[in-house]
């Protein structure tokens, strides 16, 4: 009997796709660029498995029933060009590559393009979950070509997690590279949550005092409110995760972030967009901003800028943080799904909302109860434009506002910094302000660059420009946005 799929790449992601397919009834066909670690694999957690090895790209497309479907777990870049170079030449018109790698989406609507007109149909799948996900249940989001998926359906989604309702936190997403470019915006997501979540933490330990045992304690709490959530989940874990000397191993943890690039990504498309995805943006400096640990030092050195206790009632202040960190991560998601709507209308790919949510429920880093809330406010309203504006979340900022306003002015009145809370109440501001500064802005402009400006008092798109010093022409410059 020929394989349902071949998967190529037998990292820790690969290998536990492999196995969780293999749970689920489909027979898989493994390859490694390295062929001692197909054996290996075979000998080893595949043991009395039905996963076959391939010992060549050859070998791997000739074990393969038609349409083939070849799936690739490499690292994201040349090395998926290289494999899809070496399968085209193997592969017949109407087979199937999948990419699941956290690739770019731009190389996905290249790869796409490219391969539809050697009559090859790609997918670029984002899959989240890490090693855990991939091996019981993914969160899975494909993108590319919609013939290939009915082929691809079936797998995917036997594979991926399932809400309590049952239903696979996979399904189609849009054409071209729109399942890796919502890989990626979840991905900005969960560096948002992530730096929420740090700050919460950090507010509690430098500003309350508490101990590793007590915030322990409080996410586990917090855990079982709105704040539902795998990040949250384990963040109560590791604050219970003692070093051999009994200390919480948390705290000799350099202070100094990483990051491959998905929240960077996620910033500049925001910008290229024109979304104001502040949250995000904020989470990705402020991973960079971690990394001057050595300027870092050296500053709280030459300055005299200490965090101060904060004084009060602990449980009060603990509960305040909680809304400030509800009502932050509302923000968060809000400016995601902006940032994809603008997308999908530009890009034209009919993405559904509601859909995305309901993949993200389960099985990805970011899963969470919240994101089921996200899901109803986009079957109400599929064209809503601003996710606090829906009804659940409109209720739940207002509420958390008074809260939310104590905490961000505590950390400024303390010292103790707080980007993503602080960002996100501002743009709340901002976005509730019918009337912001702009104005001025728009005089300086016109003052000096004659850039024109809209008046009040007339009708929308009719520029004026006013020679403001008596000095300048009267001659405008074009007027034109990026
Ligand atoms: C997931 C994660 C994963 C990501 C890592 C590392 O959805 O399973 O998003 O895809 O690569 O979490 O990301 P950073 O190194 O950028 O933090």
């Amino acid at each position: 009997m020929k394989a349902d799929i071949g998967v190529i790449g037998l990292a820790v992601m690969g290998q536990n796709l492999i196995l969780n397919m293999n749970d689920n009834g489909f027979k898989v066909v493994a390859f490694n660029r390295t062929v001692a670690k197909v054996d290996e694999f075979l000998e080893g957690p595949a043991k009395g498995t039905n996963i076959v090895g391939a010992t060549s790209l050859e070998d791997l497309v000739s074990k393969l029933a038609t349409p083939r479907k070849v799936m690739l777990m490499v690292r994201a870049g040349d090395v998926v060009d290289q494999f899809i170079d070496s399968l085209v030449p193997l592969l017949e018109e109407g087979d199937i590559i999948i990419d699941g790698g956290n690739t770019n989406y731009p190389d996905t609507n290249r790869r796409y393009a490219s391969l539809r007109e050697k009559g090859i149909r790609f997918i670029g799948a984002g899959v989240s979950g890490g090693e855990e996900g991939a091996r019981f249940g993914p969160s899975i989001m494909p993108g590319g070509d919609p013939e290939a998926w009915p082929f691809v359906k079936p797998i995917f989604q036997g594979i991926a997690a399932k809400t309590e309702q049952g239903e696979a936190c996979c399904d189609w997403v849009g054409k071209e590279g729109a399942g890796h470019f919502v890989k990626m915006v979840h991905n900005g997501i969960e560096y948002g949550d992530m730096q929420l979540i740090s700050e919460a933490y950090h507010f509690m330990k430098e500003g309350l005092g508490l101990s590793a045992d007590e915030m322990q304690a409080i996410f586990t709490e917090w855990n079982k409110t709105e704040l539902d959530s795998y990040l949250v989940e384990i963040t109560a874990d590791i604050l219970g995760y003692k070093d051999e000397d009994g200390e919480a191993l948390v705290e000799k943890i350099l202070d100094t972030a990483g990051q491959k690039g998905t929240g960077k990504w996620t910033g500049i498309n925001a910008l290229d967009h024109g979304i104001p995805l502040t949250l995000i943006t904020d989470s990705v400096f402020a991973r960079c901003l971690s990394s001057l640990k050595d300027q870092r030092v050296e500053a709280e050195k030459a300055f005299n800028n200490p965090i101060l206790a904060i004084e009060g009632d602990k449980a009060q202040w603990v509960d305040a943080l909680r809304q400030a960190l509800l009502a932050s991560k509302i923000i968060s998601y809000a400016q995601g799904f902006m940032l994809i709507r603008e997308a999908s209308e530009e890009n034209d790919w009919s993405l559904n909302y509601g859909n995305v949510a309901l993949m993200w429920r389960g099985g990805c880093i970011i899963r969470s109860a919240f994101l089921g809330n996200i899901r109803d406010a986009f079957e109400a309203n599929p064209e809503l434009a601003f996710l606090g504006l829906d009804n659940y979340f409109k209720d739940i900022l207002q509420s958390c506002l008074p809260a939310w306003r104590k905490v961000v002015a505590k950390s400024f009145e303390t010292g103790l910094p707080m980007p993503c809370m602080s960002s996100a109440l501002t743009f709340l501001n901002g976005y509730t302000t019918a009337r912001l500064p702009a104005n001025m802005l728009q005089a300086q402009r016109d003052y000096f660059g004659a850039h024109t400006y809209e008046r009040t008092d007339k009708p929308r798109g009719e520029f004026f420009h006013t020679n403001w010093t008596g000095k300048g022409g009267d001659i405008s410059s074009t007027t034109y946005d990026v």
